[in-house]
């Protein structure tokens, strides 16, 4: 049997819901920022979001990356695109979707304190509570019982497919797979997506 995690698809309306609570979180804390750098992939989309309701417009990528345990030595996150603007004497923000294990982020925070902010503090749309690292702001808090693979809008796609290629050689037919989906990721998929996954016949 494939492994299947239980997911939560995330809509639009929850990001924007989530946005504004980070938004007022950070208003309430230190206030805005004068530059928010966004982690590659995930915190790109919270991070202009934020950006907007902050009127930031300073905005910074950063890539760490997890990749696996065969891919580097000691299996750790590794930062491969660092930062790609100054933040010397800065007021700066990290921005991620989500803290689950917290490496990147821990990862991320400690490349950017290399690069001598003024000030620095993270804020992500989810923390999940075993994450080792516990971010300065976040909007919403997933009690490690309650994990589940986050299916967020920039990644509907992407997690889709990989969904329905695991599913795939037990549900056989695309009706088989959505059953698949519905029975153990929990999540209720439109068969137009699983037969826009499945790829050409
Ligand atoms: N990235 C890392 N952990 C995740 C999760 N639980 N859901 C979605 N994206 C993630």
């Amino acid at each position: 049997m494939t492994e299947l995690p239980i997911c939560t698809l995330v809509s639009w309306k929850d990001i924007d819901r989530w946005a504004d609570t980070l938004a007022q979180e950070v208003l309430s804390g230190s206030g805005a920022p004068e530059t928010i750098v966004g982690l590659t992939r995930g915190g790109w989309v919270p991070s202009r979001l934020l950006a907007d309701r902050l009127e930031v417009k300073h905005l910074a990528a950063l890539r760490a990356q997890h990749w696996g345990v065969t891919a580097t030595p000691n299996g750790n996150a590794e930062i491969t695109e660092g930062l790609t603007t100054s933040v010397k004497g800065r007021k700066v923000l990290v921005v991620d979707d989500i803290t689950d294990t917290g490496e990147s982020l821990d990862l991320a925070m400690e490349h950017v304190r290399t690069k001598e902010p003024l000030t620095l503090e993270s804020a992500t749309l989810l923390h999940i509570s075993h994450s080792t690292y516990v971010p300065t702001y976040y909007a919403e808090d997933v009690p490690k019982e309650r994990w589940a693979w986050f299916v967020f809008p920039w990644n509907y796609w992407e997690d889709i497919r990989t969904l329905v290629a695991k599913a795939r050689p037990d549900g056989k037919t695309p009706s088989g797979v959505r059953q698949l989906l519905r029975d153990r990721c929990r999540i209720e998929v439109p068969e137009e997506d699983v037969l826009r996954a499945f790829g050409p016949a």
